[in-house]
């Protein structure tokens, strides 16, 4: 595949960086996943948006503007053919001339992009859909999750520790018992009809699917939502759990702990937020 470092399109396989890219020796960087079905783009702006704000609240200085990301992701796409394609977007802070923890100055970032294949978009069909299982871990990332730094280790961790006992993914508790997210993605629960997902603050990732979902969902107006503390107990009573994420759009949880989720099969509201978010994503 054809990859883009740092101002030019080359085979991914022949990309190279410094080892001392701070990316690389501290994960002094922001990243991204688009995902990209057919060519179309979902969510580009605000993805763009939130790296832009994120490598501002990190002090590195890349003014690229969104007509020149358009333009860059474009090409790429061109040259990856246009499947179901994540567009990793990476901006570290750039390869020092030594290993020393303050920002340094006048240092280029590094700016690196490559697709991967994602899963096609899922239908509303619930027949057609495999329902997650999940575990439950307490959150023992940093405190500031809000950024989409390149420093995965937290995640990493608790991504493994449910995949090698056999789960999809791991849904993550604060030490209040609050449910916060899962290790790459949104968390959300459905309760009586009503969507509920935790509040956006510095224990979650402000999500892009998360915010079209909720966007779609608040217009269509037929199901009602909530950004509010939710805690495990609550997660364990659930009606519904989702789980959503670029790579993933809304994912049905059916299984948490061992315990199916309500009935075990996956559930209406599910349904219909599904039919409404494939109708509108793209939007
Ligand atoms: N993960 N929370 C975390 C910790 C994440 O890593 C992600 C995304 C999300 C969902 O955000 P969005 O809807 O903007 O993709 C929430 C990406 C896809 C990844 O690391 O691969």
């Amino acid at each position: 595949s054809i990859a883009f470092l740092n101002g030019e399109f080359l085979p991914l396989s022949e990309a190279r960086i410094s080892p001392l890219d701070r990316g690389f020796l501290f994960g002094d960087g922001i990243y991204e996943v688009v995902p990209s079905y057919q060519g179309k783009l979902v969510g580009m702006v605000p993805h763009i948006e939130r790296m832009q704000s994120g490598l501002a609240s990190i002090g590195i200085k890349f003014d690229w503007s969104m007509d020149k990301w358009q333009t860059v992701i474009d090409q790429l796409l061109e040259q990856n053919g246009k499947g179901n394609l994540g567009v990793y977007i990476h901006v570290s802070r750039g390869a020092d001339t030594k290993r020393f923890h303050a920002y340094p100055d006048n240092v280029e970032p590094t700016v690196f992009l490559f697709c991967y294949d994602i899963p096609s978009s899922p239908t509303a069909d619930a027949s057609k859909t495999k329902g997650l299982k999940v575990n439950t871990q307490q959150d023992l990332r940093w405190q500031r999750c809000n950024i989409k730094s390149t420093s995965l280790l937290g995640n990493v961790m608790h991504f493994q520790q449910g995949y090698a006992n056999g789960y999809h993914e791991s849904l993550l508790f604060n030490e209040n018992n609050e449910l916060t997210e899962a290790s790459s993605c949104n968390a959300y629960i459905v309760k009586d009809g009503v969507v509920i997902t935790p509040p956006l603050d510095n224990q979650i990732l402000p999500g892009v699917t998360r915010k079209i979902l909720l966007d779609i969902l608040r217009k269509d107006g037929s199901i009602t939502v909530e950004e509010r503390v939710v805690n495990m107990h609550e997660v364990k009573n659930a009606d519904e759990v989702w789980i959503t994420s670029s790579s993933k759009d809304i994912a049905a949880v059916i299984e948490v702990d061992g315990q199916p989720v309500a009935d075990g099969k996956i559930g209406p509201v599910w349904q219909k937020a599904m039919q409404l978010f494939s109708e509108q994503k793209f939007n």
